[in-house]
């Protein structure tokens, strides 16, 4: 299946409806598309590859439009295998196309695959002519790795922006924004967002006011992900600012494992005299909600409050992985609450405020840590805690 964009400008990707987590982690359950385009002029491009199991695909929807043999210019925004794993075998049958790309990407590609094609390395804002239309390279590191660039057709005004501006969920045939359900688009969106983009906020606001500052039109974003948006390209570049907005939201999220129970009676403590106060809460049991989700609706939240028991002497293993995301997806910092319980020996709570205070993380006293069950004086300090929250995001 193919779609045309403009005249000569073609939709070839495809649809993965059978990968059950997205880079083996994520779950996907409306699927994922890797997208591809066609650029037909005096020569041909190929924006993209596909992940490597839809290399056929790919190419039959290539074949509708224009033997895969003329393809001119194989042109790589990003060099993550979701978009390049096909490459080898379509260099195979596009034995004379050129990879276009950046200097970063040109050694990943040598790395990952070494295909024997002619290269090419673009410079930020560099421009090559396909006859009647021009394509112009914009530099756009970590949106989502160093070596990514997005691709501008001039004259028909398309930004092919790359993973910036995508979603999860597959297209289903419908591949434009005004053919398809918005709400989970958002939805889809937003968990893409959170789960492939967080650790690089910063690069989203930075590619933004790129592309703004360039004063160029933007009649179509077509992203590598997810629906084309040509009804309204600036609603998805909205939702990116929003969701890439280095302030916080005035509201709280509680975040705990628990075995027996005893940490969820603590947590669910916390939460009624956070509720009380008047405050905007939600909480997730770490060994039950899917960890996107739990990053979607935690990410921006202004201020977390993370329980575990002790487990082996350790932090209950749900929320370690939970202590590693924040860390490792670099979450904008906010003061973070803890507490903990235990049964013989603590140590759980100990070991998440070191990481969190190496990684430079407000830890809001007091740590509140439980020897079975509470005490009133350990009730006195629920009591503080969730006042000082309460103040906090005053
Ligand atoms: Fe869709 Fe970062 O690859």
């Amino acid at each position: 299946m193919y779609r045309e964009i403009a005249k000569g400008v073609y939709y070839v990707g495809v649809d993965d409806n059978h990968t059950q987590l997205f880079e083996n982690l994520w779950e996907i359950p409306f699927g994922v598309s890797y997208n591809a385009y066609l650029i037909v002029d005096d020569k041909v491009a190929l924006i993209e590859t596909v992940k490597e199991p839809w290399t056929d695909e790919l190419l039959e929807n290539i074949r509708d439009i224009i033997e895969p043999e003329k393809i001119d210019y194989i042109i790589l925004n990003h060099m993550e295998p979701d978009h390049t794993s096909a490459l080898p075998l379509v260099a195979e049958i596009a034995k004379n196309a050129t990879l276009i790309y950046t200097k970063k990407a040109a050694a990943m590609q040598k790395s990952f695959y070494d295909v024997p094609l002619k290269e090419k390395l673009v410079e930020d804002l560099e421009e090559i002519s396909l006859g009647s239309k021009t394509l112009k390279f914009v530099h756009a590191p970590f949106l989502h790795w160093p070596e990514t660039m997005m691709t501008y057709l001039v004259e028909d005004e398309i930004l092919f922006s790359c993973d910036a501006f995508g979603a999860y969920g597959a297209l289903n045939g419908n591949v434009f924004d005004d053919e398809i359900d918005l709400d989970r688009v958002e939805r889809e969106s937003k968990r893409y967002v959170s789960t492939i983009i967080t650790s690089y906020l910063k690069f989203v606001q930075r590619g933004i006011a790129k592309v703004k500052d360039l004063g160029i039109g933007i009649k179509i974003i077509a992203p590598s992900h997810g629906p084309i948006y040509r009804k309204d390209p600036m609603w998805i570049v909205q939702k990116y600012d929003d969701w890439s907005n280095p302030e916080l939201e005035k509201r709280v999220v509680i975040l705990y494992g628990s075995m027996y129970g005893f940490t969820q009676r603590v947590a669910m403590k916390i939460k009624k005299k956070l509720l009380d106060l008047g405050l905007d809460v939600m909480s997730f049991n770490l060994s039950y909600a899917e960890l996107s989700n739990v990053i979607t609706h935690t990410v921006r939240a202004g201020v977390l409050v993370i329980g575990t028991p002790t487990y082996d002497a350790y932090p209950f293993p749900k929320v370690w992985t939970f202590i590693n995301e924040i860390v490792g997806k670099r979450f904008p910092k906010r003061p973070i609450a803890l507490f903990g319980t235990y049964g013989w020996a603590g140590g759980g709570v100990k070991k998440v405020r070191k990481i969190l205070e190496d990684s430079k993380y407000e830890i809001i006293e007091p740590v509140i840590r439980v020897h079975g069950r509470e005490t009133a004086a350990e009730e006195s300090e629920i009591d503080g805690l969730a006042k000082r929250i309460h103040d906090l995001l005053r």
